[in-house]
């Protein structure tokens, strides 16, 4: 006996050989893996605006807001909600591919009764412009598509403070702003950054060297590319372009 499972082009196909010889018979399972799916990441697929994108838009969010200890971050995964991963996300975040309002992800971020608001007072409830990412991605089937955010190599020239570093560090700053400074930096600021960057704890921490702490804290390294950028905009001087 022979069976194949649906085989198309991109499809594992399953295909189980019984050799039968009298009563003894002889079962194999073989497995033909479909061709590697394409690396975006590497080929260079251009970040689409129009899309928002899992890991470059949605998980620094949730790092910085709701994945640390003490609330859903695997260690304490309060509730079993874990969001510090996609399949973590996708698993335990009661989300409605293509539907925010019932997912519960999403609700609770726009609840407006404060016992049940996330994050929780007297945490801040995110900003209008984090709740939209979300509900969009969700809007979008909650995806986890990946995209080159420097097709053609990484540019570290010219490096802008506020195009570039700035919005790169925009999911730092829930922990390093004015009030709620953690190790005294304060990212929301030209002037903060700038003070970090000279002191050299800026690189120090993005690119986990020995003797800092490794940030974002809890969450995992931002993209080689994103670290020589701005270690490039520290070396010219941090100048505020
Ligand atoms: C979840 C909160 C949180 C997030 C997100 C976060 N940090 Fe931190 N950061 C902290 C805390 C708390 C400390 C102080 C740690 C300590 O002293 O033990 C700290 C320390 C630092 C330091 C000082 C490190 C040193 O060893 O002197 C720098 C620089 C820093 N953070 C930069 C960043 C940058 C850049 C990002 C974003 C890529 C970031 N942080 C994201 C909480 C956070």
């Amino acid at each position: 006996m022979i069976w194949t499972q649906s085989p198309t082009a991109n499809q594992t196909v399953r295909t189980c050989i019984v050799a039968c010889n009298g009563f003894e018979c002889d079962t194999t399972l073989i497995t033909i893996f479909p061709p590697l799916p394409v690396d975006t990441t590497a080929t260079g697929t251009p970040c689409d605006p129009a899309v928002v994108y899992f890991e470059k838009d949605v998980l620094p969010i949730l790092t910085a807001n709701c994945a640390y200890s003490g609330c859903h971050n695997a260690a304490t995964a309060k509730d079993g909600i874990v969001l510090d991963n996609y399949a973590n996300v996708i698993r335990t975040g009661k989300i409605k591919e293509g539907n925010p309002n019932k997912s519960e992800l999403y609700e609770v971020i726009t609840e407006t009764d404060l016992k049940d608001i996330m994050p929780p007072p007297p945490s801040p409830k995110l900003s209008n412009e984090q709740i939209q990412t979300i509900a969009k991605w969700i809007t979008q089937g909650a995806k986890n598509e990946k995209c080159d955010e420097n097709p053609g190599g990484c540019m570290t020239d010219n490096i802008s403070y506020a195009n570039y570093v700035r919005p790169a560090l925009a999911a730092c700053t829930t922990c390093h702003k004015t009030g709620n400074a953690g190790g005294n930096i304060n990212l929301d600021s030209y002037a903060g950054v700038k003070s970090a960057a000279e002191s050299g704890r800026l690189y120090g921490a993005i690119s986990w060297a020995n003797g800092y702490k490794a940030m974002p804290q809890g969450g995992s390294q931002i993209p080689d590319c994103t670290i020589n950028k701005i270690k490039s905009w520290i070396d010219a001087g941090s100048p505020n372009n």
